[in-house]
């Protein structure tokens, strides 16, 4: 595979649970962003954005990206603020293709909901913020997406066939 598949979306939106069964069924590397950047600094992303702020956490994202985009032939679990950065959809595309993973603001709220290493739901948990930045977001995930794929009431299996039905389809 002469490219890397970037998942991209919101948190919530299963991004780290479809790269790893996709990974296992196509048998390729799988390269989850945060836990890379986590790996590499050494600290939790919770940590991060407490120390030193999300500047700083955005900007380790886009190095991490770089090195990220080196290689390819892998699937990549994007953090769901990544492609806020033109600079970070710009190597993306370089030699990847994009794969947007939706879902409903209630959807992602049951799926995060217990969940305390996500910064910007701390203290925010709640339906009404979730779908209020979604709606911030939205058509920067769609503008930016090769493929977009509504996760909503899908297992992950289903989810990973549409997602290689649409990348077959491209090539
Ligand atoms: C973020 C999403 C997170 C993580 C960080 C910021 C965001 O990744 O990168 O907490 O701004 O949406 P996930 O989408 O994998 O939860």
């Amino acid at each position: 595979m002469n490219y890397n598949i970037m998942l991209i979306g919101f948190m919530g939106t299963g991004k780290t649970t479809v790269s790893r069964k996709l990974s296992e069924t196509m048998n390729i590397k799988e390269v989850d962003m945060d836990a890379y950047i986590v790996e590499h600094e050494g600290r939790s992303i919770n940590d991060i954005f407490k120390d030193d702020g999300e500047e700083t956490f955005r900007n380790i994202e886009t190095a991490c990206l770089v090195e990220i985009q080196k290689t390819t032939g892998k699937i990549v679990s994007c953090g769901g603020g990544a492609v806020l950065k033109d600079e970070n959809v710009e190597l993306m595309k370089q030699n990847g293709k994009i794969v947007l993973l939706t879902a409903k603001p209630e959807t992602v709220y049951k799926r995060v909901k217990n969940s305390k290493d996500r910064p910007i739901l701390n203290g925010n948990m709640n339906v009404e913020f979730i779908s209020e930045l979604m709606a911030k977001r939205d058509s920067r995930y769609h503008e930016v997406a090769d493929i977009i794929i509504a996760t909503d009431d899908k297992s992950p299996d289903e989810i990973c066939s549409e997602i290689k039905i649409n990348l077959d389809k491209m090539v």
